[in-house]
């Protein structure tokens, strides 16, 4: 996409009645989203929470027509990336737009770095693909450069390093540098640091928010963790059984939750000094 067709006026991304059911062989098809809508300004964050088969990941693949379809399939009065209708796109339009606009990072870094081949050549074929500015010659410097956003000491050394020489933590930091490095305007992180240990959670939200404000990208977080969300988000959407049923600016619904299922996962997020009490189940009778 030429940045001369981007319609500067249009938000990066707006979504209008956003339907995803999936067929089954064997009876009626699931509905995993009823009926979303969303706008995302260049810049603007939002988090997705929701308990688990609410249906965000499906959201999120969504976005850039990564869900395979069939089974699924994908309405919606309108879907766009900078005025752009995702849902008219044939396969080389959405190519170009995977990774170079949207890019995603994922809980578990071995779905996404191939196991037999290093990081310089991993991030390389993302520069290869997606940064023509970047020469040949210079594109080790450039992941150089990447590694060093990340938090990777030794960066140069690591460049021949294959994923399994390097730690969770390292793995998820070159998942993260390798979507990035294609300076995309959107970046989808589902569940970015469930599989960390939380000092290394703690350092990729801190890493997020950062990256955020440097490359004036958004985000699109999606958690079940409430904790975790104020630093990177500016919004948050909750989701519940296919449907947003719960938005508004972080504070707000921190400070003042309405939905039942807000308010319970609220009372999940373990606050320092505080007394933790046990979790609870949520009574599913009483939620809409
Ligand atoms: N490929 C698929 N085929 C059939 N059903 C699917 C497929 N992917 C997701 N679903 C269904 O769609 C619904 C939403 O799933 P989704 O993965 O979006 O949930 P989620 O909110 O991301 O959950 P989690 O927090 O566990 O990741 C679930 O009922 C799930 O079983
Ligand atoms: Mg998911």
């Amino acid at each position: 996409m030429s940045d001369a067709s981007i319609n500067k006026e249009a938000p990066l991304l707006r979504i209008r009645d956003l339907q995803i059911e999936f067929g089954r062989h064997d009876g009626e098809p699931v509905k995993a989203v009823k009926s979303i809508s969303l706008t995302l300004k260049q810049g603007e964050s939002i988090a997705l929470v929701g308990e688990s088969g609410s249906g965000k990941s499906a959201t999120a693949l969504a976005l850039a027509r990564l869900l395979p379809e069939p089974p699924a399939s994908i309405s919606a009065k309108e879907m766009s990336l900078n005025g752009h209708h995702i849902l008219e796109m044939n396969e080389r339009e959405l190519r170009a737009i995977r990774g170079k606009e949207i890019a995603y990072i994922f809980q578990e870094p071995s779905t996404s770095l191939n196991p037999v081949l290093t990081i310089r050549t991993q991030i390389g074929e993302a520069l290869a693909l997606h940064r023509p500015d970047v020469a040949k010659s210079d594109r080790d410097d450039e992941i150089v450069k990447w590694l060093d956003k990340v938090g990777i000491v030794d960066s140069r050394k690591r460049l021949r390093a294959y994923p399994h020489e390097l730690s969770g933590g390292m793995q998820q930091r070159v998942m993260i540098a390798m979507a990035l490095c294609t300076q995309p305007k959107l970046l989808i992180a589902d569940e970015p640091t469930t599989a960390l240990d939380v000092t290394i959670q703690k350092q990729i939200m801190d890493l997020l928010a950062q990256l955020r404000r440097d490359l004036d990208m958004s985000i699109i977080l999606i958690t079940h963790n409430l904790g975790i969300i104020r630093e990177v988000a500016d919004r948050v959407a909750v989701m519940f059984r296919g449907e947003i049923v719960e938005t508004g600016p972080v504070d707000e619904i921190l400070r003042n939750p309405q939905h039942a299922y807000t308010k319970a996962l609220l009372a999940c997020v373990p606050r320092m000094g505080a007394k933790q009490p046990r979790l609870k189940a949520i009574d599913y009778a009483t939620l809409a």
